[in-house]
């Protein structure tokens, strides 16, 4: 049984200064109250309490968001010198970092994870600024070679799409928000943001920092309110170009489906059920930690997080022995506590689904090897869980649970095309990962796995430089990496007869 550690310490003072400051919607670069003037609670998920109020953005103030970045697009926007740009965008990074204790502190408070990751976060918010600033003056079309009868100039231009919506979730709130405003901001789109209604509050303190960058207004707006209001609103509007969408694979669906109204872009990066797969050469002083944190890092609640585990027969005791060691020194508490390692869910509805899943996993016939329970707290709070006997058609195994659950099973095979299989059994297509020192299995595997992202002897590697995305209900399209630049602009052929 993991520890609960002690209550918080104080917050910050600035972090202080900004719960008690209002929380208007960030449109044209003016705060203000929603049009209907409603607002909602927010909460400490490590305590059930309501730490601010937001305003709460409708379909009516979407619109006007929708206005202000149209105007900022066609006013020049899209027009300013790249490197305009680039500067911008280092500022925006340096703010982000100058203030990032008070954002780690908001990020912890408003999604519960530990300190260590919010900060993390922030550092890695920064890097992404930095690392799509620099393809602002990178970013070009191609001259071209026709075949066609004639002398010809023929190119490409790499326009950017124009207006952005972006819907995010709430389980790294501040990253995602950047994963979608690097690229929007780098190719010359103007951007809608609207966060996950559980956790507006990094959002906003980052709408303050684009303000104070210099951005021109109407560049960034931000909306806060909820998915079938706000959210939906964005993806139907008429004159949104694009929208980027991070969430559950059945919200995705809705957003593919509203996006045909103008044929808007889409891209979506969906749920998962990433497999790892541990052969009997893993070196396992990496391994135990790696697998132990692929599953359970941020309570689970990853997109990538690895929920499926294949072990080789041979070893299969002793790993589930050593991650349910390792598991056990997670410290759950609340974030704020330096000395938590595993924070709470993000709500109580999360924290019920998560006990409903394994609730019907031990019902189906699986046992806990351990968790399975929550600590007595008012906080959202669920132990590491870990799973055996579990069989391919339980819903612990299909669906993705979004909390700290991770389901074993041993294999048998040494033919790579039947553990290939095994992993690929899953309708996601996220991530994967592989623990051997043999290259021959990894590299063959890697290319077997139908995945967006494959490790070998790590989950993930989150750095911006490696494209994310999904294949087969993981989603359409990749985030971070060049490859981000096709999902924001689009290209133009120009054909000059001479
Ligand atoms: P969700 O996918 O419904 O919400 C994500 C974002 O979409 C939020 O900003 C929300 O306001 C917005 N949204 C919701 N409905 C919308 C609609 N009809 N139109 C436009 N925007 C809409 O996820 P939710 O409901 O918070 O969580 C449900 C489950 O989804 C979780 O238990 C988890 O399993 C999964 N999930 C997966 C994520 C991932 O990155 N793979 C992230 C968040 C949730
Ligand atoms: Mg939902």
């Amino acid at each position: 049984m993991t520890a609960m550690t002690s209550p918080p310490p104080a917050l910050a003072q600035a972090t202080q200064a900004f719960l008690s400051s209002d929380h208007g919607l960030l449109i044209g670069g003016a705060r203000q109250t929603g049009q209907a003037g409603s607002t909602f609670e927010t909460f400490d998920p490590a305590t059930g309490q309501v730490i601010a109020r937001v305003a709460e953005g409708r379909a009516e103030d979407v619109d006007l968001a929708v206005k202000a970045a149209r105007k900022a697009f066609e006013g020049g926007w899209a027009g300013t010198m790249p490197i305009e740009r680039e500067k911008l965008m280092w500022r925006l990074a340096e703010l982000i970092e100058a203030h990032g204790d008070t954002l780690a502190e908001l990020e912890t408070l408003n999604n519960g994870m530990p300190l260590f990751l919010s900060k993390f976060s922030v550092s890695s918010a920064a890097d992404m600024l930095r690392y799509m600033a620099g393809w602002a003056s990178k970013m070009a079309g191609e001259t071209l070679n026709p075949s066609t009868p004639g002398e010809w100039h023929a190119f490409t231009l790499r326009e950017p799409v124009g207006v952005v919506g972006a819907i995010i979730p709430w389980n790294a709130p501040l990253n995602m928000a950047v994963w979608k405003l690097a690229p929007a901001l780098a190719t010359g789109c103007t951007i809608i943001l609207k966060p996950a209604e559980q956790t507006p509050l990094t959002a906003l303190f980052l709408g303050q920092l684009v303000q104070e960058a210099g951005f021109p207004e109407g560049v960034v707006n931000i909306i806060t309110g909820f998915g079938e209001t706000a959210g939906a609103a964005l993806a139907q509007h008429p004159d949104v170009d694009k929208i980027a969408f991070t969430g559950s694979t059945g919200t995705g669906k809705k957003i593919a489906q509203y996006a045909t109204g103008n044929m808007k872009r889409v891209s979506l990066e969906l749920g998962g059920k990433s497999p790892m797969i541990v052969f009997p050469d893993a070196p396992l002083e990496k391994a135990i930690p790696g697998l132990t944190m692929g599953a359970f890092v941020n309570s689970g609640q990853v997109c990538a997080a690895g929920t499926r585990l294949f072990v080789h027969a041979s070893i299969f005791d002793q790993v589930m022995e050593s991650v349910a060691a390792q598991a056990s020194k997670f410290k759950l508490g609340h974030g704020l506590d330096p000395q938590t390692t595993l924070g709470p869910l993000v709500s109580r509805q999360q924290h019920d689904r998560v006990a409903d899943f394994v609730r019907s996993g031990l019902a189906d016939g699986c046992a806990a090897y351990m968790g399975a329970s929550s600590p007595d707290s008012a906080g959202y709070f669920y132990e590491p869980t870990l799973l055996v006997n579990t069989a391919r058609d339980m819903r612990v195994v299909r669906e993705e649970i979004f909390g700290p659950v991770l389901c074993a099973t041993p294999f048998e095979d040494e033919d790579l095309s039947a553990i290939a299989q095994l992993a690929n059994d899953t309708e996601y297509g996220l991530a994967a990962s592989i623990w051997t020192q043999n290259i021959s299995i990894a590299h063959k595997l890697s290319k077997m796995i139908k995945a967006g992202s494959v490790g070998v002897n790590t989950h993930i590697l989150n750095d911006a430089v490696m494209p994310f995305g999904g294949f087969k209900q993981s989603g359409w399209g990749r985030e971070k990496g060049r490859e981000v630049l096709d999902l924001y602009t689009q290209i133009k052929s120009v054909a000059v007869s001479l």
